[in-house]
């Protein structure tokens, strides 16, 4: 198991919810930011407040290209290859780049592009339980808060055996594409149906229409999943049950995006499933409608 370092060199492409959070895990190790091109020459300010309430000010200076043992993307799935492509010519510098976000399909899409450019950056995948949202409330100023404990987990993407340490709060696990896939596969689940219902996660079980929904799409999931060898470690159809009930009050993050009149990071998810489906030549209708109802209705609203 790789053991966390107190003299690591960190930066961070993408301050939101999730990189504020880690940037407050790492406040030790002084990380660095790279913001958008063209902006923010200044180093970056945020406020975190804490489960516990309590508030930090982090300032984080802009990187000026020096090494980096890790750059830590958590920006959103789509927004990940346009992101490091903005610093191609500084990316020799960095050693590993840990891609720290939920779906999949960007971690292939980062692995292929750094290979075409002849980049060295060993490429690492992360998923990250805990919870985090930014609070732009009137009179008060901006700041991130941390509103869920939990786990977050990296491993390579490709082989690297060289036993580098993770910055601290992030466990190490040999096969990170087990974890990601468990987690696509309830997130193809819960948040499709959460967003065409418009519904919190509990009303998953809780209605009886919804439910059918349910367990006809933990179904299609869970089969779909085992022909294409992803081996889950818990039935779905009981698993995204298990989930909706646990996170009853949940708005899921796609339903968030839609209310919010943002993108949703589906393709990433479902379009995934549905590509890796598409491949093996495995059907999967109910995904394919439920994807299509949901593109179509944002394709409607932009
Ligand atoms: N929030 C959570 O509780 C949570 C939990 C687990 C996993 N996740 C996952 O973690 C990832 C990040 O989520 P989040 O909630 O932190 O999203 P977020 O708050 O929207 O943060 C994403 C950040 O990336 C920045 N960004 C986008 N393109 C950029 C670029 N080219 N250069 C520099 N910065 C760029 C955005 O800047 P602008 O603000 O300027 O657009 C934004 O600050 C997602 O995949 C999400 O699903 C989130």
């Amino acid at each position: 198991m790789t053991a966390n370092s107190p003299s690591l060199r960190v930066g961070l492409l993408g301050l939101g919810a999730v990189g504020t959070l880690m940037a407050g895990h790492w406040h030790r190790l002084q990380p660095v930011c790279l913001p958008r091109a063209g902006r923010h020459a200044a180093a970056q300010q945020r406020r975190l407040q804490w489960l516990n309430g309590q508030q930090q000010m982090l300032q984080l200076p802009v990187w000026q290209g020096t090494g980096l043992d890790w750059l830590v993307v958590t920006t959103k799935a789509a927004d990940t290859l346009p992101a490091l492509q903005q610093w191609a010519a500084q990316l020799p510098a960095v050693d590993r780049i840990l891609l720290l976000q939920n779906g999949m399909g960007q971690q292939q899409a980062c692995a292929d592009w750094l290979q075409q450019q002849g980049l060295p950056c060993r490429l690492w995948a992360g998923i990250s339980t805990e919870g985090a949202y930014l609070d732009t409330a009137a009179g008060q100023p901006p700041r991130v808060v941390h509103a869920g404990a939990g786990n977050t987990l990296a491993g390579p993407w490709q082989e690297d055996a060289s036993g580098i340490p993770l910055p601290p709060a992030v466990t190490a696990v040999a096969d990170i594409r087990q974890p990601m896939r468990e987690k696509l596969a309830i997130n193809a689940v819960i948040n499709p149906l959460t967003a065409l219902f418009r519904c919190r996660n509990g009303e998953l079980v809780s209605n009886r229409r919804y439910h059918t929904q349910l367990l006809a799409l933990a179904q299609e999931t869970a089969t779909l999943s085992e022909q294409l060898g992803w081996s889950l470690s818990e039935p779905l159809v009981q698993r995204a049950q298990a989930v909706a009930r646990a996170t009853a009050a949940n708005r899921s993050s796609t339903l968030q995006d839609i209310l919010a009149g943002r993108p949703t990071e589906l393709p990433w998810i479902t379009g995934y499933l549905l590509h890796c489906a598409h491949k093996a030549g495995v059907p999967a209708p109910l995904n394919s409608s439920i994807y299509q109802q949901l593109q179509e209705h944002s394709d409607r609203s932009s």
